[in-house]
Formats: C-alpha cells, sequence, structure tokens
C-alpha cells in the first residue's frame, strides 16, 4: 500500500493519479437500481477512466498540502512594493459572491439589475470625491488599462483641439512605473524622461526647460514610486497648463494619501487607480484586475464606455459618453472586484480610509527606521507607503546581489520583496508592508532582512543557491517567462 505523505521527499513527483490503492473512493456513489442505460450498447464505456484512487482524508490532504506550497497573501507578510498585497478581507468575497450580484448577467436587462448598477454608481461617487476629479470609468480591467485610458482621452481632447499634431511627446519621471512609457508609447507619443532631482522628487527646472508647444501630458506618480511625496507639484500642475499640456496622475499609490489628498486639488487632470493597491481587492495579475479612471469636466466627454449614470427616472443606467474612446473590453468591466472595493469603500467610510492611509504610512516608516543603517538608503527622508533601499553595499563588500537577498527572503519566511525597481535605484529592494501589517509582522520581517544583511558578510555563499527550503529553488527566470512549462512531467525531465 502506498502511505500518503504530503510533506515527504518526493511529493510533487507524482501526480493523484498515481497514488492511493485499486478502489479506493473519495465519496460513495450510491448503486443506481433504475434501469441500466439508456444508451446504445456501442456507446458504452468497457475500459477505466482512470481515474485517481484515493480516500477522501487522503485527497483533501493531497490538495491541502499542494495549496500550501504557494505564499500568498493569506499565509503571510507580502511585502512587494509598488504591486502591493495587501490582506484582502474576507468580507468582500463575501459581499461579491451574493447571489444577487454574482449570478446576474452581463446582458440582462439594466431595470433588472439595479442593485448591482447602483452599487456601481455609489462606487464611482466614492472614487470622484476621494480623488477630487468628478468623472469616472469603472471600465478599465488594470492599473496599466487605466493609464492607457487616460492617455487616449488625452490624445482625443488634442484632437479635438486641434492640436494633436504638434504636441507628440509626454514626459515621464524616470523613476515612473514601466507601465508609464510603456502607455505613453502604446498611444503613439515620443516619451521624454524627467531626471529625479537629488531630493528624490521630480526635477522642475527640467519640467520647465522641456515644456513647450509639442508636450501632449506629463505623467507623475503621486505619490512617487520611491515611496515619497512629490514636492511642489501644484506648481508644476500650473506651468503644465500654461503650456497648453495636461497633467496625468499614476494613482497607483493612493492608499498612502486617500482621505488627505486629492489629485483634482493638487490640478491633475486624470488620474487612474489601482484597486488592488489602494481598496484591498486581489491584484489580477493582468487578469481581473480593476483601475478606474477618473478626470476633469474637461476630459468626461472622452471617458471609456461604459460610465454609470443615473437618469432623471431615478434608473441607473451604463452610458456612453459624447466622444468616448471606446470600449476597453467587452461588457461592462470587473464587476466582481468593484464590488469588493466598494464593500472595502463602505465598510470603512472617510474617517476609516483617512486612517488606512495614516496606518501604511507608519508601517513603511516603522520599517525604515528599523533596517536603517543595515541597507544603504539612497533616498534618505521620511516615506509615505513604501520604502526602497538599495543592496549595493552588500554587493559592492561581498558579491551578494538584491536578488541573492530577495531570494534567501524565502527561507527566512517571507515572500520576496519588489527588486530592481525603481531603475534610478542601483540594487533596490523596494518594501512596502502595507497598512494591514501588525508592528510584529513589520519587526519579524526587518529581523530576517537585518539576520540575512550579517548572512551576506559571514557566508555570502549561503545567499547566492538560495532559496534552499522552497520545494522548487532558484528558477531559470528568462525561460520561465519565456518558455513557461506548464504541464505536469517526470520530476527528472523537468526544467522549470
Ligand atoms: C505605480 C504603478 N503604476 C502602474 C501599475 C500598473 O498596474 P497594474 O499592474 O494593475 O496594471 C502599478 C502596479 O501595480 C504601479 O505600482
Amino acid at each position: 500500500m502506498t502511505v500518503l505523505r504530503p510533506d515527504s521527499e518526493d511529493f510533487g513527483a507524482r501526480l493523484s493519479f498515481d497514488r492511493g490503492e485499486p478502489g479506493r473512493r473519495a465519496v460513495d456513489v450510491p448503486v443506481w437500481r433504475g434501469e441500466q442505460t439508456l444508451l446504445p450498447d456501442a456507446h458504452l464505456r468497457r475500459d477505466s477512466l482512470r481515474l485517481p484512487e484515493m480516500s477522501q482524508g487522503e485527497l483533501v490532504r493531497y490538495y491541502t498540502a499542494l495549496s500550501a506550497r504557494n505564499y500568498g497573501i493569506d499565509s503571510g507578510t507580502y511585502p512587494l512594493g509598488s504591486c502591493t498585497m495587501k490582506y484582502n478581507p474576507k468580507i468582500n468575497d463575501l459581499i461579491a459572491s451574493q447571489p444577487g450580484f454574482a449570478d446576474a448577467h452581463p446582458n440582462a436587462p439594466q431595470a433588472e439589475a439595479q442593485g448591482t448598477l447602483r452599487t456601481l454608481l455609489e462606487l464611482r461617487h466614492g472614487l470622484a470625491e476621494l480623488t477630487g476629479l468628478p468623472h469616472v470609468s469603472l471600465a478599465p480591467a488594470a492599473g496599466a488599462q487605466g493609464e492607457l485610458a487616460g492617455v487616449l482621452m488625452i490624445t482625443a481632447a488634442l484632437e479635438d483641439r486641434g492640436e494633436l499634431a504638434p504636441r507628440r511627446r509626454i514626459l515621464v519621471p524616470d523613476s515612473a512605473h514601466g507601465t508609464n512609457p510603456a502607455t505613453a508609447a502604446m498611444a503613439g507619443f515620443t516619451v521624454t524622461q524627467i531626471p529625479t532631482a537629488e531630493d528624490g522628487s521630480l526635477d522642475h527646472a527640467m519640467i520647465e526647460r522641456e515644456l513647450d508647444e509639442t508636450v501632449a501630458a506629463v505623467m507623475v506618480t503621486v505619490p512617487n514610486t520611491l515611496g515619497l511625496w512629490e514636492r511642489g507639484i501644484e506648481e508644476v500642475a500650473v506651468q503644465i497648463h500654461d503650456a497648453g499640456a495636461y497633467l496625468y496622475a499614476d494613482g497607483a499609490n493612493l492608499n498612502a494619501i486617500m482621505g488627505r489628498v486629492r489629485y483634482g486639488d493638487l490640478g491633475f487632470d486624470v488620474a487612474h487607480l489601482n484597486l488592488h493597491k489602494s481598496f484591498s481587492t486581489p491584484h489580477g495579475g493582468g487578469g481581473p484586475g480593476a483601475g478606474p479612471v477618473c478626470c476633469s469636466d474637461e476630459l468626461a466627454p472622452y471617458l471609456p464606455t461604459p460610465i454609470v449614470v443615473e437618469g432623471d427616472d431615478g434608473l441607473v443606467r451604463f452610458a456612453a459618453p459624447e466622444r468616448s474612446i471606446g470600449r476597453l473590453q467587452q461588457f461592462h468591466g470587473n464587476v466582481g472586484v468593484l464590488l469588493r472595493a466598494y464593500a472595502y469603500l463602505r465598510a470603512l467610510g472617510l474617517d476609516g480610509l483617512r486612517a488606512v492611509s495614516g496606518q501604511a504610512v507608519l508601517n513603511a516608516n516603522y520599517l525604515r527606521v528599523l533596517l536603517h543603517g543595515h541597507y544603504d538608503l539612497p533616498y534618505d527622508r521620511p516615506v509615505l507607503h513604501e520604502v526602497v533601499f538599495s543592496g549595493s553595499r552588500q554587493r559592492r563588500e561581498h558579491g551578494v546581489r538584491t536578488y541573492d537577498i530577495a531570494k534567501r527572503l524565502i527561507d527566512h519566511g517571507f515572500h520576496p520583496p519588489t527588486v530592481y525597481f525603481p531603475l534610478i535605484v542601483e540594487e533596490a529592494l523596494m518594501l512596502e508592508p502595507t497598512e494591514t501589517e501588525p508592528p510584529e509582522a513589520i519587526e519579524a520581517l526587518a529581523q530576517a532582512l537585518i539576520a540575512i544583511a550579517e548572512e551576506a558578510e559571514r557566508d555570502p555563499d549561503i545567499m547566492h543557491g538560495a532559496p534552499w527550503s522552497s520545494p522548487i529553488g532558484r528558477l531559470d527566470e528568462t525561460n520561465a517567462a519565456r518558455r513557461p512549462v506548464l504541464r505536469w512531467q517526470e520530476p527528472a525531465s523537468a526544467d522549470v
């Protein structure tokens, strides 16, 4: 008999099909005593289906053990900066799975989907209030898609102004998330990179020098990807508008300023939000995410379709803005994610959201102070949502790279942070604890990183092959991304 030991050495080497014993079952199927079959004899299956033959206990343990091999936000601290994984409250899932929401067909008559539509309308109003930008489309399916929507809206507005032909440049800081320049390029603009000043903010003199009648927009991330406030952004906004260009906010980091500062009040014309970062929804990983786009009165006619509006008859409907850039995807956006964000927004209210941003900032600064001196901190000033250290000392003195540090953190029981971003920080280690981690978790993470800094000094070799404790060690990451092996193979031949 095969004894199932989920934690045994060969676990994962065999599939459920090769485990268990003939005749063993996970469920008892009652014996059918009615008429034998209505199928013609020739169509009856004679050979075995070759299903896994395991008892229910074995099967549940098998899958539970497999699931535990993933590190998720429900397993522990997940300090990814920028891509931000924070705890997803289970009440969000409960709300989104209510049959009235979950079973609604996207093509249901709108009069019969008023509950869902009104919920989306209230979410729209909430996001407008929080950003100070009164018009919102919930349609984009990710932050990056919200960005594309915003830049296409600017394109359409410039076209209507008759200025699209000369305005072919978008200014983007060199600390920006890669999606910013990629979006500008996808929309057909040339990207001009703006360097970061010594204090980690935009180089204002450079912006002033670059602003002319060839600039369509400036894309700025607030707070920026160094976790820092963009000093003087209000004055820059005035200069940008005086030059006839638009100011775009990458609002992915709203979680640091929610309930305190509004993009509209700072002078931004359009912003996208990442609901996974600020409103506790799952990220989606390019799948079912949501990146609403919010804008000023001037850009409202160009919002992507649909927007949610309330008619004079009191009915809520999907509508197409007058000069809409069109649809970004089928149907109405990722409603399941939008509902989760709504649940979060309503559960906390404005005071709660303000408390969230305060806690997020406090946590990032706590981590900054705990790690101070153990790793280089190129922009050494109080931070907002995240803090970006550098592993350059470890590299220079011990030949240990940030990549090694990140992998070694797995052995210490944590998910690695974001690494090598923003590009302007050498050997960047970007950490974002988020507001959902308690102080003890932040201390434990800091202790692990301090222990790793000591290991780098004492025993750099242990770092180079890490992780040692995970079922799969170092991957060939290029091949894993370019030529992924997505089907199970005999372990000897599995190379990814
Ligand atoms: C600053 C910033 N901008 C844009 C994005 C892109 O968002 P998404 O991954 O939802 O496309 C991210 C990622 O979370 C981000 O951190």
